[in-house]
Order: structure tokens, then C-alpha cells, then sequence
């Protein structure tokens, strides 16, 4: 089989929890390159991870090697400017969320990956959860009819995450809705297709911080649907969502393996539990997908333009808070 070779840019807290230890088990993958703008922490994971592989500080050294894909893992401040020049020098590219912190910059990305033809797959990996995937996989076999709406709950505590900079505390690439909202506020929009307007309430209850840990952000679709989606950084996780049509109810915990589906019209009956497929990780399902899409010549289910969509619903919840108002998402 042939693998895709791959350099890894950006050696983060990220790189080293999930990506590397993912990646390096796939016979899909060769990891030939490791880029941290402190290299010291480059050479760290490489012995850590016993790769054979080159180091640098600086991504452009990459560019002229003989690699096919990168995988961009450093803040979102970064991620255009990379991804762009990867393009230009015709890797594919598999960038973390968020896609980037402005729309130009994220509509800058799909640009030069069109324009180069090489694929660009975003990292909101939730939809490759199998909890979330089925329900997904539901709703287009039509169990829930007409949609109505969604709910989503999302808590995590962001403290203890090991990031190096810390970024998800800055203005620039952070905040509970931006780092990590965007995982659900994609979700939903994959379920219920695009957003018409959404209004957002978005606040600092952490004292400690200055940037948003608690967000509630009402949505309106284009098909008529609504949703709302709560997110906190705080001392709970939870990670649950419901999915309503005129046809019946899911309910899906990424936590736990549990989808649960009520038919219209049962009433005092147990849902019915749903089996979501168990895979190795859904880090793994995604990367197996960004693999097959370049092998194959596929359009990865979370492509550029979709990785724009989530990014621009999510900055209209952030404006439509400044503004008091409904911020107008999609006019067509
Ligand atoms: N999908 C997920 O489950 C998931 C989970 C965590 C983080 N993330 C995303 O991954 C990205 C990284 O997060 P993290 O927590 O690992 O961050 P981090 O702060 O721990 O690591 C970022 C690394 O990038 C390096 N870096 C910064 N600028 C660079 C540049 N120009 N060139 C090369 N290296 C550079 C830094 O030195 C640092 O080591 C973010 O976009 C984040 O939102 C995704």
C-alpha cells in the first residue's frame, strides 16, 4: 500500500496527546517531518514517538521535500498562512480547527487548495465520533421526517487541557465558543444544513479569564428548523445533543456509547438504543477518511468550504452578542 508521506507542523499539546500517536499506528502514514517553531520541542516528540524523521523551526523547509500531506496543528492565528504556502507547493493539507480566526483569511485557504487541486480537510473531527456519525447516518435514512430542531449541551474543562501556548485564552484564537463551540455549532449545522441567523449571548463568568467560558447561541436554518447550543469551559463534561424531527427524537452522549431514538407517537416507552459502530478512536476514522480522499480523489466530508461555514456561524454568534441583534448567517 502506499503510504502518504507527512510532515507534522506544529508540536503542541495536540500533536503529542492525539495526532503523532494516531498517526504513527496507521500503515496509511509516514511521519518524514516534525515543525515547531521551537525545535527543541520538535526533537522532544520525535524521541519521545522514536520517529525517524527530519526537524525543523521553520515550515518552508518543508515545502520543497518530497512529503504529500501536512497536517497543521499550530494555533488558528497560523493556520492560513501555512496552509496557503503548503498549497501553493501542492501538499495536501489537514488543518486543525478553528479553520482561522477571520473569514477572509479561512476563504484565502479554500482559494489556494482549489486552485492548486489539492484537498483540504478541516479537524472538526466530532462528526467522526460514532455516536454523533449515526445520528447523522439517521437522519439521512429519514427516522426523524421533517426537522424540527436541535439542542446540544457541550462542558468541558479547558484547564487541564496541556496546550504550550495557551492560545485558547487570547482574543486572537480563543474563547469557549471559538476553540471549542465550533465542534457542536458544526454538528448541528451538519444535521440541520445552513444557518439563516443566529444570536448569541456570550459571556466571562471565570473571573481568571478574559475571554468567553460560558455561551448560549440560538439558530435559525434555512429549512425553518432551530437550535440552540450551550457551551461551557468549566469543572463538568458533558457532550450531549438532540436531534427532533416530526418523526421522532435522538438523543446522542459522546461520552458514552449511547444514541437513543424515540419514534413519534411512543409514549411512555423506553427509547430505543441505537449501536453506534465502535472504531479505534474517531481520531483515527478521520485520518483513515483524509487518507482515502487523497487516495481516492474524494472531497473530504469536512472540506474547506464546510470548515468555513462553521467558522462563519460561529463568528456571527460573537457579532450578533456585540450588537444585541440576530446576525443574518446565509442570504440565499
Ligand atoms: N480536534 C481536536 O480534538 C483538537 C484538540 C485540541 C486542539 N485542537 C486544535 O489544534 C491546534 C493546536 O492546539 P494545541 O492545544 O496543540 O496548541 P499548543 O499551544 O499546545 O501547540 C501549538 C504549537 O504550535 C507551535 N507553533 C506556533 N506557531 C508556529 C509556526 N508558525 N510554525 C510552527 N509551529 C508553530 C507552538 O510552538 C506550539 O508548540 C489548535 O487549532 C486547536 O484548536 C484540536
Amino acid at each position: 500500500m502506499k503510504k502518504i508521506k507527512l510532515a507534522i507542523i506544529g508540536c503542541g499539546a495536540v500533536a503529542e496527546v492525539f495526532h503523532i500517536p494516531t498517526l504513527q499506528r496507521m500503515p496509511e502514514f509516514e511521519i518524514v517531518a516534525l515543525v515547531d517553531a521551537n525545535e527543541e520541542r520538535a526533537k522532544e516528540l520525535k524521541n519521545k514517538y522514536s520517529l525517524n524523521c527530519e526537524t525543523f523551526s521553520d515550515y518552508k523547509k518543508v515545502l520543497s521535500k518530497d512529503i504529500d500531506a501536512v497536517f497543521i496543528l499550530t494555533p488558528p492565528k497560523f493556520h492560513s498562512q501555512i496552509a496557503i504556502e503548503c498549497a501553493e507547493a501542492g501538499k495536501h493539507i489537514f488543518c486543525e480547527k478553528p479553520m482561522e480566526t477571520s473569514l477572509e483569511k479561512a476563504k484565502d485557504m479554500v482559494e489556494a487548495s482549489e486552485k492548486a487541486g489539492v484537498k483540504l480537510m478541516v479537524g472538526l473531527n466530532f462528526r467522526f465520533i460514532p455516536q454523533f456519525k449515526k445520528v447523522h447516518e439517521l437522519i439521512e435514512k429519514g427516522f426523524l421526517g421533517h426537522l424540527i430542531g436541535a439542542s446540544s449541551t457541550f462542558f468541558t474543562n479547558a484547564s487541564v487541557w496541556p496546550s504550550k501556548s495557551k492560545f485558547q485564552y487570547s482574543r486572537e484564537g480563543g474563547g469557549a465558543l471559538f476553540e471549542m463551540g465550533c465542534h457542536h455549532m458544526d454538528l448541528i449545522r451538519w444535521y440541520l444544513g445552513d444557518i439563516r441567523n443566529v444570536f448569541g449571548n456570550i459571556k466571562t463568568l471565570n473571573k481568571d479569564i478574559t475571554i468567553d467560558d460560558t455561551a448560549n447561541v440560538y439558530m435559525e436554518f434555512k429549512n425553518g428548523a432551530a437550535a440552540n447550543l450551550a457551551v461551557v469551559w468549566g469543572d463538568l463534561s458533558i457532550n450531549e445533543i438532540r436531534v427532533y424531527g416530526d418523526g421522532g427524537f435522538i438523543y446522542a452522549n459522546g461520552s458514552k456509547n449511547e444514541v437513543l431514538f424515540t419514534p413519534k407517537g411512543v409514549v411512555a416507552q423506553a427509547p430505543i438504543r441505537i449501536k453506534a459502530d465502535k472504531k479505534i478512536s474517531a481520531y483515527h476514522e478521520e485520518f483513515r477518511h483524509f487518507f482515502e480522499c487523497i487516495m481516492e480523489d474524494r472531497t473530504p466530508v469536512v472540506n474547506g468550504t464546510e470548515g468555513y461555514k462553521t467558522l462563519e456561524s460561529t463568528l456571527a454568534a460573537y457579532e450578533s452578542y456585540e450588537k444585541g441583534i440576530f446576525v443574518e448567517v446565509t442570504k440565499k
